[in-house]
């Protein structure tokens, strides 16, 4: 089975593909809406496609996971090689982040200025996004890999076992920041 967008589930997706959406709307708005727009979609697609590749595809297995539902060695492989890369792009991804809510703030503060309401939106939908990754979905990522350890495949020289101890609690030095700034004024929504 191929571990690629069609394993991400539809919910995230479907707000993944909302956003950029709109985002690509944005960009055609006159002013400084469009140009505040473009400096945010130049930082973010890069960010999307990639999170697209490692970060939430593993997601996809949380369902069966928590069902206790039998895993196969080839959806475990796929998904281990997904958390290795996360696990080590991982601040590389919250340092672009951190660049996506300061592009993020400047489309807000453009939207405001030219009284564009349903951009402003978009930015707080952004904002929020960021922190839901941070704080929920990057961490169940890398949950999804420790979950295996529960989950083992049936063979007992499966992927699994082929990894060392030492390898499969690397996790353990992963570090998400404990509660991300947002910039999410509820007074704006
Ligand atoms: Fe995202
Ligand atoms: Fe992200």
């Amino acid at each position: 089975m191929a571990m690629t967008k069609e394993r991400i589930p539809k919910s995230v997706q479907v707000e993944h593909e909302a956003i950029h959406s709109a985002l690509v709307e944005a960009t055609r708005a006159p002013g400084r809406v469009g140009a505040a727009a473009k400096a945010l979609a130049e930082v973010l697609h890069p960010h999307f496609v990639r999170e697209e590749e490692i970060a939430l595809p593993p997601l996809g297995l949380l369902a069966s996971l928590a069902a206790g539902d039998r895993l196969e060695d080839a959806d475990v492989s796929a998904v281990l090689a997904m958390t290795d890369s996360l696990r080590r792009e991982l601040p590389r991804m919250l340092e672009e982040h951190a660049r996506i809510r300061a592009a993020v703030d400047a489309l807000r503060l453009a939207a405001s200025t030219e009284q564009n309401p349903k951009v402003r939106q978009l930015a707080d939908q952004l904002a929020l996004h960021a922190q839901t990754e941070e704080e929920v979905l990057y961490p169940a990522a890398v949950l999804v890999e420790i979950s295996f350890e529960h989950a083992r495949p049936s063979s007992p020289d499966g992927v699994l076992s082929q990894r060392s101890q030492a390898e499969t609690h690397a996790v353990d030095v992963v570090r998400f920041p404990p509660s991300a700034p947002t910039s999410v004024n509820p007074r704006q929504r």
